[in-house]
């Protein structure tokens, strides 16, 4: 479908690579469609035991493409962002540099997330006059804590790699080079664990967040949408592809 998203299947590992290194991996329409229909692919192959993320050793991704927000077809990654909590089969992460957006967000419906010492989180919406998504409003302050959230999300403060580890949104942090192997080994290792089990264990694991990640998700889509047509937005978004800073 896409040249920027390579899937391949590694010891029944399916690997969803990012490859748009000329954008620093920046997520096109395209290529939700193909994450989408590589977790699809994953949820119904059963020779599928577990899914890698990974971009490459200086970028994860820089989310969401900028341009693309400024089309008129609404908002692109809603698809690929509500398949994120129905795969059933465990997901793992290498991130490498910066993890943006999206890219930051996607982390929070990973099982394991592995981070290169050079990997740094970001959530610039406010930057770009829009909102969090991927249920993102409601799993961050769970796990970090209501004013640790607002720091990423009001301010758009960027985490680095260690401190995601200590805050809990990080399992490990491995030496430059090394991220993508150290996943993957822990990617095979699940995916040569008891299959059945695994899946009730992640089951269980999500159970009790499950209807409010889906309703958060809709709920956060909706002022998406609103935010994205706002003159916020689009003074923001231009400003970003000008390459000045916005005037609000
Ligand atoms: N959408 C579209 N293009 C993007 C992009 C994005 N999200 N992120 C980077 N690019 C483009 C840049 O415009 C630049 O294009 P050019 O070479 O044609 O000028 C190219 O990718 C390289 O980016 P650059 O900013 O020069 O790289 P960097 O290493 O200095 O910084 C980032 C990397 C990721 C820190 C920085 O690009 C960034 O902050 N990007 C925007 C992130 C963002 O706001 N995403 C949306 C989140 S909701």
């Amino acid at each position: 479908m896409t040249e920027h998203i390579q899937v391949d299947v590694e010891e029944r590992v399916l690997r969803i690579r990012l490859h748009r290194p000329a954008k620093k991996n920046a997520l096109t329409a395209d290529m939700y469609g193909a994450m989408t229909a590589a977790l699809e692919r994953a949820r119904s192959d059963e020779a599928i035991r577990a899914v890698l993320f990974v971009g490459s050793e200086t970028c994860f991704t820089s989310g969401n493409d900028v341009g693309d927000f400024l089309q008129p077809r609404g908002v692109a990654g809603a698809t690929f962002i509500k398949t994120l909590p129905r795969v059933e089969k465990p997901m793992v992460a290498a991130v490498a540099g910066p993890a943006v957006g999206v890219g930051s967000t996607l982390l929070l419906h990973c099982d394991l997330v592995y981070a290169s010492e050079n990997a740094y989180l970001r959530l610039p919406f406010v930057d770009l006059g829009i909102v969090p998504e991927a249920a993102s409003s409601l799993l961050l302050p769970r796990i970090i804590g209501h004013a640790r959230a607002s720091q990423l999300l009001l301010l758009g403060e960027m985490l680095k790699a260690e401190a995601a580890m200590t805050w809990g949104l990080v399992n490990e942090v491995v030496p430059v080079g090394q991220v993508e192997a150290h996943a993957l080994a822990k990617a095979k290792l699940l995916a040569a664990r008891a299959p059945a089990a695994v899946q009730a264990t992640k089951r269980l694991l999500k159970r009790a967040e499950e209807a409010t990640v889906a309703e958060t998700m809709n709920i956060e889509l909706e002022e998406f949408s609103a935010r994205l047509k706002s003159p916020e937005a689009r003074e923001a978004l231009q400003a970003f592809l000008e390459k000045r800073a916005p005037k609000f």
